[in-house]
C-alpha cells in the first residue's frame, strides 16, 4: 500500500496523556496506523515512544485518550490482552525461553492438542510453516538458544502471526543486530506488509528508517510533533523536527558537531606512548592471537561485525576472561590479570554493551548507580561521602545531558537511552587511564550520540586512552586516530586517520567471509 492514500487506519490513538510522578510522559498524543504500511516512530531519548508503545500494549493506563481498534474503542489491560485483540509487541531483548525448542517458542500457551495430549508433529509441521511464510527455513524443533538473536526475533514475530495479529510494533529490535540480521529482520517485515499488517517500529537509526518506512511520526518532549510520509522528509529535515531547533544540518550529514571538533586531535598517533600493548594474546574459540598497541591519549576504534571477535578481544583485556595465550603489558609492566578487579585496579575501565545482564540496577537509584564502579575500584571500605556522591551524580547528569527527574530517581523509570548515558557515566567517573566502550551509543539519540562522543574526544585530549567498538562504521571513522579491523575472530588489519573510508572498511570486513 506504501504511501498511497490507504482507507481506514486499523489503530487509532486519540489525544493519549500519561503522567508519573514529576513527568509528563506523554501530552495528548494521536496516531493513525493503517493496514500495510511500515510506520515509525522518532524521537530523542525520553521523547515518550516507548511510554505510547506500553500504553498501546496494556503495559500502561493512560489518564486520557482513547484507543480504537478497527474504529471500536478498546482498554488492552495487559500485553496478553492486547495480543488477543491483535496486537503484538516485539521488543529488543527477546522475551522467550532459550531451553525450548523453537516450535515450543511459538506456541508456548497455546499447545495444540490431539485427543487430549499435546500434538508434537503437528505443532513441528505448524511451526515450520508458520516461520516459511517469513521465508525462514530452520530446524524447528532445535533450541531456541541454538539460533543467532535476529532468528530469535523472527521466533518472536511469528507468534504474533500465530494469533493472527493485525498490529506489530517493534521497539527498538535492531540494536543488536549486525547489518545481514537486519536485511533479514527487514525482509521479513516487507513481507508482513505485503500481506497487509501494520507495523509500528522504533529506531535511532536514520538509515533503517529510511530502509523500511512508508510513514514517520515524529515525538518530542511528550508530544506528537508531526507526521509525514517518508518520501517528503529529508534527513536534515526529520532531525531538525526531532531536537526542535536549526541547528541539526551536520548531525543528519554525519560530520563532527563543533565541540568534537573543538577537542580536536593533538600530536600525531604515532608519537603516543604505549599505554597497553597485547602481544599474541588468543582464548580457544574466542580470538586468534592477537596483538594490538593502545597509546595515551589515542582514540583506537575496533571495528567488525558482531561475533568477529571484537568483544571477546575486549574482556581479554579487562580480565572478564581468561586468556589462553599471549601478554599484556601496561605502560611497560607486563601483567597478568586474573579478574576485572585487578584490571580495574591498573586503571582500566569496561562499559560494556550488555545492559540487561552487566549493566543498570534498575531499583538503585541515578546516583547510586553512577559511583558503583568508583565504589568497587576504591573498595567497600572505604565508602564515598554522599556529598561526593551527589556532586558526580550533578556533574555527568549534566554533562551528558541525562533526563531525568533527580539524580535520587530509579534508573529503571529512565528511557532507554537515558540509562546506557547513566552506564557510560559509571565509567567516566572513575577517571580510567584506558576505557574499553564497547557499543557505547546504543539505543542513544542522533544528537546526543554526537555529543557523547565529542566529550569522550575531549577527555582523549587530555590523556585518557579510549578502546572503542562499535558496529557503526561512520562513527568510528569520524572519531578514531586509529582503526582497527577485526574479521573471524582476528585482527584484519590496522590503519590511521585519514587512511580509511568506508567502502575500504567494508572491503577488509567482508574479505574475511572467503575464509569463513
Ligand atoms: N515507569 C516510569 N516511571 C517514571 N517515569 C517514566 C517511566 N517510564 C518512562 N518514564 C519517563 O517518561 C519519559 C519518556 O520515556 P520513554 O521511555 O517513553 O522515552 P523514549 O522515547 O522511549 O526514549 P529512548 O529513545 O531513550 O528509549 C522519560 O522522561 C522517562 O524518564
Ligand atoms: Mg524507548
Amino acid at each position: 500500500m506504501n504511501s498511497s492514500a490507504p482507507a481506514n487506519p486499523v489503530l487509532e490513538l486519540r489525544g493519549i496523556s500519561k503522567a508519573f510522578t514529576g513527568v509528563q510522559a506523554l501530552n495528548g498524543v494521536s496516531l493513525n496506523l493503517y493496514p500495510g504500511e511500515v510506520h515509525t516512530l522518532m524521537g530523542q531519548n525520553g521523547a515518550g515512544k516507548s511510554t505510547l508503545i506500553k500504553v498501546l500494549t496494556g503495559v500502561y493506563t493512560p489518564d486520557h485518550g482513547q484507543i480504537l481498534l478497527a474504529g471500536q474503542p478498546i482498554q488492552p489491560q495487559s500485553t496478553l490482552d492486547a495480543q488477543n485483540h491483535g496486537i503484538s509487541t516485539v521488543y529488543q531483548e527477546v522475551n522467550l525461553c532459550p531451553n525450548l525448542s523453537v516450535a515450543e517458542n511459538i506456541f508456548i500457551g497455546r499447545y495444540p492438542r490431539k485427543f487430549g495430549r499435546i500434538d508434537w508433529a503437528g505443532m513441528t509441521a505448524q511451526a515450520s510453516a508458520l516461520l516459511e511464510r517469513m521465508q525462514i527455513g530452520i530446524d524447528v524443533t532445535l533450541p531456541l538458544a541454538h539460533y543467532p538473536l535476529a532468528i530469535q526475533q523472527m521466533v518472536a514475530i511469528s507468534r504474533s502471526l500465530l494469533v493472527s495479529a493485525k498490529v506489530l510494533i517493534l521497539d527498538e529490535p535492531t540494536s543488536s543486530l549486525d547489518e545481514k540480521e537486519v536485511d533479514l529482520l527487514f525482509s521479513v517485515l516487507r513481507g508482513l506488509r505485503e500481506q497487509g499488517m501494520a507495523i509500528l517500529f522504533v529506531t535511532h537509526f536514520l538509515d533503517q528508517t529510511y530502509a523500511i518506512s512508508d510513514r514517520i511520526t515524529v515525538m518530542r518532549n511528550g508530544e506528537r510533533e508531526g507526521e509525514y510520509l517518508a518520501a517528503d522528509l529529508s534527513r536534515v529535515e526529520l532531525v531538525n523536527k526531532m531536537v526542535g531547533a536549526a541547528v541539526a544540518t551536520e548531525v543528519a550529514a554525519g560530520s563532527a558537531p563543533a565541540s568534537a571538533t573543538a577537542a580536536g586531535k593533538g600530536a600525531e598517533p604515532s608519537r603516543f606512548q604505549s599505554f597497553l600493548r597485547a602481544v599474541g594474546l588468543s582464548r580457544k574459540g574466542a580470538l586468534q592471537p592477537m596483538d594490538l598497541d593502545i597509546r595515551q591519549g589515542e582514540l583506537l576504534g575496533l571495528a567488525g561485525l558482531l561475533g568477529s571477535g571484537r568483544t571477546e578481544a575486549a574482556r581479554l583485556l579487562f580480565g572478564a576472561d581468561k586468556a589462553d595465550g599471549g601478554t599484556i603489558s601496561i605502560e611497560g609492566k607486563e601483567r597478568n590479570f586474573t579478574s576485572p578487579r585487578d584490571a580495574i585496579a591498573a586503571g582500566i575501565g569496561f562499559c560494556s554493551e550488555d545492559r540487561k545482564h552487566e549493566g543498570a540496577i534498575l531499583d538503585l537509584s541515578v546516583r547510586e548507580n553512577l559511583i558503583l564502579a568508583l565504589q568497587a575500584r576504591l573498595g567497600i571500605m572505604r565508602a564515598i561521602p554522599l556529598k561526593r556522591q551527589q556532586q558526580l551524580a550533578e556533574e555527568y547528569v549534566k554533562a551528558l545531558g541525562i533526563k531525568t527527574a533527580s539524580i535520587e530517581t530509579p534508573i529503571g523509570s529512565l528511557s532507554g537511552g537515558n540509562q546506557q548515558k547513566v552506564l557510560l557515566a559509571r565509567w567516566l567517573v572513575t577517571d580510567p587511564k584506558l576505557l574499553i566502550l564497547d557499543e557505547p551509543t546504543r539505543g542513544i539519540d542522533v544528537r546526543a550520540k554526537q555529543e557523547i562522543m565529542g566529550y569522550v574526544s575531549a577527555l582523549c585530549k587530555k590523556g585518557m586512552s579510549i578502546l572503542f567498538i562499535s558496529s557503526e562504521l561512520p562513527e568510528v571513522l569520524r572519531v578514531s586516530d586509529r582503526i582497527v579491523v577485526m574479521r573471524d575472530r582476528k585482527q584484519g588489519g590496522e590503519y590511521p586517520r585519514g587512511t580509511l573510508d568506508e567502502t575500504t572498511v567494508l572491503h577488509v570486513i567482508a574479505a574475511g567471509d572467503v575464509n569463513a
